[in-house]
């Protein structure tokens, strides 16, 4: 395993090559069964919802590094019709299954375990495209955001970390122990404008834009 691939915000669980697999899969399971879905997670549901899209009846969703699920389980609970979960921990799919089928949604889900840029290729494009707090656990954000972007038929919600300098700093921070600790851990901070100058360049246009202490949440939609 490339020793510069994973990826996480710490804290936030992620487990690409399954680095934390299990045990944290587990507990963030119990996490989201405690409390439900992040704040961030509700409002990019809520955004994906807004205006004339209204009750997402019968769309699709694909959502990439869908962690435990919390975003496509909110999205079919909204109307959805199906959903697409494509993770790159085999221990996050497994609970995300488990959820799945406790909400009684699981005939509704279809999983892809592995990295979404090298599956693209052949993962159907969706009506609503997500990525909850993705984009700064992947090293190379053009491929990640311009080819998921392109998956999306007509919207596109994204967390991620703010584009301030505390952040690009404690990230440079984090990685130099994760270093030092030969642990493989990666957070990548990117500024604002690349990310969205890959969305836009991918034909679409920014609808919501909230920012809060940490996350920046981002709708984007196709004419
Ligand atoms: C920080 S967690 C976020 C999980 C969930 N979306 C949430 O907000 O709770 C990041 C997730 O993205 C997955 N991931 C990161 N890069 C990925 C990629 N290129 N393809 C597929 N999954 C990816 C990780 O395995 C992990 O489950």
């Amino acid at each position: 395993m490339d020793p510069e691939r994973p990826v996480c915000v710490p804290g936030c669980s992620c487990a690409v090559g399954n680095e934390f697999g299990e045990a944290t899969a587990e507990r963030e399971a119990a996490r989201y069964r405690r409390s439900g879905p992040e704040a961030t997670t509700r409002l990019l549901v809520d955004a994906l919802r807004g205006g004339p899209l209204g009750d997402l009846n019968g769309l699709t969703v694909l959502d990439i590094g869908a962690g435990v699920g919390a975003a496509h389980l909110a999205l079919l609970a909204a109307g959805a019709a199906s959903a697409v979960d494509v993770d790159g921990s085999p221990a996050f799919v497994e609970v995300a299954r488990t959820e799945a089928e406790r909400q009684r949604v699981s005939d509704r889900v279809h999983y892809e375990t592995g990295d979404f840029v090298e599956l693209a290729p052949r993962i159907e494009p969706a009506d609503l495209v997500v990525l909850d707090r993705v984009v700064c656990c992947y090293p190379d954000m053009r491929a990640l955001v311009g080819l998921s972007a392109a998956h999306a038929r007509r919207r596109y919600g994204l967390v991620y970390p703010r584009d301030s300098w505390w952040i690009r700093s404690g990230a440079a921070l984090i990685n130099g122990t994760m270093r030092l600790f030969r642990r493989r851990l990666r957070f990548f901070s990117h500024r604002t404008a690349d990310v969205e100058d890959v969305v836009l360049s991918a034909g679409l246009t920014r609808r919501f834009h909230r920012q809060q202490l940490f996350w920046q949440i981002a709708v984007f939609e196709r004419s």
